[in-house]
């Protein structure tokens, strides 16, 4: 444990020796695909913890051993439920009892792509009602530079405390990556930033005894703002990725063996993917917050921009693809069978949240396609955000994929069997070169 930078008070003090004995009590605010590792995390560490949402199906899922987020594991969530030092709860009275109290809401865009921090907003109003003496608040949704500052201390400075002295505050952000095996949220480094130096200390003595690593930063906006460096920096490379994915195509030079290609240099490169387009709960949305931000501030994010207009372009893309594709085998789009195969924005997980399937699948319907899909993560398609589609996951076998014009590969989960759309299927337009996997395919494939 790194020296304390600020000058602590008694309140200060008996914090800090309860977090690093483990002996605090640690409130997780928003049970979704990040509150949940977090709570993981925490009871690894030791420490008692309750876990707090406004979705009483959630709670009571956790309480009945329920998974509601597949890549967790069955086991996570019956461990869970047999656990007594975790208590899940829709009643915010319950927070008063916690030392530290740590925020995983979302936080999405408003319909003119602006920040949209009602959830942020929202809990910390609930925290104020039970803010006492000694509790230390901790944002970790991702967000903008200053809205830990300037969006929530005031209201909890509303409550006549005062931060750094009677409560402490911090900013410290997620960095989950669902599906990926073998990347826990304690084997992932965490920076942690606070409003003050007696915050950031008191915050670092919570993580430290959580997770492999902590970086401490000298301030909350410094926390926030690398956490949307590092989902820009995916954005633009992506975008990137998908550009040349275009202009190589055009020239009839396959970008995955460019990648590969590329790839063998040992410095210098990092390999990104093409796809379909964004999708998921961060990088479609995260950059735009800085957008937002920057406008306020008087400039403006030029690559965040153009970036969002080359990956948005995608669905476009892959459709235009699968029509001349289509054109090839002297069939029209319209009346044309298509079978999405996988609709999650990402492989081997179970949200949906923004995946560019959505608007592919639209898009091929507003055509006249009859569309099918599946996806063996993602039964039925549930009702989204811009997009209501109503459609279920058909089963995958050699005559569903025989009665098709076209297989478009969306999303490339493992559970699927690609070798028997390589043999029973006749056309399969390939976003994510899944079909690299099969040997001596019957079916055309066409890489969009
Ligand atoms: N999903 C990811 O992979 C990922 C990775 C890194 C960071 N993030 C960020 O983490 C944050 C949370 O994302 P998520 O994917 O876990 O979202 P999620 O939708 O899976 O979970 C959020 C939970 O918060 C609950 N909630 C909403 N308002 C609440 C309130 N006022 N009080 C209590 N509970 C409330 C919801 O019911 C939901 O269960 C976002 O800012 C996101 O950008 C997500």
């Amino acid at each position: 444990m790194a020296p304390l930078a600020g000058i602590m008070n008694k309140t200060a003090t008996d914090l800090h020796t309860r977090l690093m004995n483990r002996t605090a009590r640690i409130a997780v605010v928003g049970l979704g695909y990040v509150g949940l590792p977090l709570v993981r995390a925490l009871r690894s560490a030791g420490f008692p913890v309750i876990g707090f949402d406004l979705d009483q199906s959630k709670i009571d899922a956790l309480r009945g051993g329920r998974s509601y987020i597949l890549h967790l594991g069955a086991d996570f969530f019956s461990g869970l439920a047999g656990d007594d030092r975790f208590t899940p709860t829709c009643d915010y009275t319950d927070l008063a009892t916690a030392d530290a109290i740590l925020i995983c809401v979302p936080t999405p865009l408003g319909p003119h792509r602006e920040p949209d921090l009602s959830y942020v907003i929202g809990s910390t109003q609930t925290i104020a009602k039970v803010l006492r003496k000694g509790q230390l608040v901790v944002l970790e949704s991702t967000t903008y530079p200053g809205t830990t500052r300037d969006e929530m201390k005031p209201i909890l400075d509303a409550t006549g405390l005062v931060c750094g002295e009677d409560y402490f505050l911090a900013y410290s952000p997620e960095r989950e990556d669902p599906g990926s095996a073998g990347r826990s949220a304690a084997a992932i480094p965490k920076l942690v930033g606070g409003i003050g130096d007696v915050s950031t200390d008191i915050a670092m003595a919570l993580y430290t005894g959580v997770v492999a690593q902590t970086h401490r930063v000298s301030s909350a906006e410094v926390a926030e703002s690398a956490k949307l460096l590092e989902n820009i920096y995916r954005a633009v490379n992506i975008a990137m990725v998908n550009e040349l994915k275009v202009v190589l195509d055009a020239m009839g030079i396959d970008v995955w063996e460019v990648i590969a290609a590329a790839s063998t240099k040992p410095f210098g490169f990092q390999a990104f993917y093409p796809g379909p387009g964004l999708g998921g709960h961060c990088i479609p949305i995260d950059p735009f917050y800085l957008t937002w931000k920057a406008r306020a501030a008087g400039t403006n994010t030029r690559f965040i921009e153009l970036a969002g207009e080359i990956n948005t372009a995608m669905p476009h893309y892959v459709v235009e693809r699968t029509q001349s594709a289509l054109n090839d085998d002297k069939r029209s789009i319209n009346g044309a069978h298509i079978l999405v195969l996988g609709v999650a924005y990402k492989k081997n997980i179970d949200d949906i949240r923004e995946s560019p399937s959505a608007e592919i699948v639209e898009l091929l319907l507003e055509r006249g396609a009859v569309v099918s899909y599946h996806d063996p993560h993602i039964a039925v398609y549930p009702q989204m955000r811009k997009h209501s589609i109503n459609l279920a996951s058909v089963t995958l076998n050699a005559e569903t994929l025989r009665s098709q014009n076209c297989v478009l590969i969306l999303t490339d989960h493992d559970a699927v069997d690609y070798q028997l759309v390589a043999d029973h299927a006749r056309l399969v337009v390939d976003t994510r070169n899944a079909m690299s996997r099969t040997t001596a395919a019957k079916a055309r494939v066409v890489k969009s």
